[in-house]
């Protein structure tokens, strides 16, 4: 599919940029206390955005970091993380990537997720399944939230959403076998869409963390809602992604925070 191959080339293109500053000076800069923007995002975003409006000078962009682009009111839109995992990036932790979906008609049709530091390749279009590096993904068996590795994440102003951030993470403590805390919601949703863990939730994210994320999820098998169990759309905030057969016990959890 020519929009699925663009988005890979792309993603991997844009991975090579964060691995030429991996071990360099990454010239970090403060957008808030704890949120970071650094070249490597900037770099990134420069050559994505510079190929979609080569290629496709019609469509519609929505980056991270230079916001909304292109033509406003195309019916495709490019929605793009250069760097997702940014905390992760700066303190030379090897969990991030670059994230690229997009969308057709309000529905997001493909997506390519790419990790640099492993060389994987997340991949995944509407109705053809998804890939990490040309092998299918399916999302695991574990079917009761007590056998369940949950993974999540934090929004930068956390202070404001502290306590309702504090109640959800206990309640799933106490209801999972573990919790892990990435820094890269996009792999995160790509972890849950290859089986390597259960169910994911957030709840302050933004379209460009899950875009890709969400359609390889789906095709791989996995279910995505907001937190009362409705359709899940990108530009909501709160994500709840799962392999399918724990999400209603995920959803009881989150209905009693
Ligand atoms: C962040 C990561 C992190 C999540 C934050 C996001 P960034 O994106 O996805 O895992 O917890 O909410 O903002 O800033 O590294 O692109
Ligand atoms: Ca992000
Ligand atoms: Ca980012």
């Amino acid at each position: 599919m020519e929009y699925l191959d663009f988005a890979v080339g792309l993603a991997r293109a844009a991975g090579d940029v964060l691995k030429y500053y991996m071990d360099r000076e990454k010239q970090v800069e403060f957008k808030g206390r704890a949120n970071l923007v650094t070249i490597a995002d900037r770099e990134s975003e420069a050559l994505i955005i510079g190929e979609i409006q080569r290629q496709f000078p019609g469509h519609a962009i929505l980056a991270e970091e230079s916001g909304a682009g292109g033509v406003a009111d195309a019916e495709a839109r490019w929605i793009i993380d250069p760097l997702d995992g940014t905390t992760n990036f700066a303190h030379q932790y090897p969990f991030f990537c670059v994230s690229i979906g997009f969308e057709l008609q309000g529905e997001i049709i493909c997506g390519a997720v790419y990790d640099p530091s492993r060389d994987h390749m997340f991949s995944g279009s509407r109705g053809n399944g998804s890939f990490v590096n040309g092998q299918r993904l399916h999302v695991s068996g574990v079917d009761q939230l007590g056998h369940a590795l949950l993974m999540t994440g934090f929004p930068y102003r956390v202070g404001e959403k502290i306590d309702m951030a504090m109640t959800q993470f206990r309640n799933f403590m106490l209801a999972s076998q573990a919790i892990r805390r990435g820094g890269s919601a996009a792999l995160d949703l790509c972890y849950v869409a290859q089986g390597k863990c259960d169910g994911f939730w957030e709840l302050d994210l933004q379209p460009w963390d899950t875009a890709a994320g969400r359609v390889i999820l789906e095709e791989a098998g996995g279910r995505i809602t907001e937190f009362a169990g409705n359709p899940y759309s990108v530009y909501m905030k709160q994500v709840l992604a799962s392999n399918g057969r724990i999400h209603d016990e995920m959803l009881d959890v989150l209905k009693r925070t």
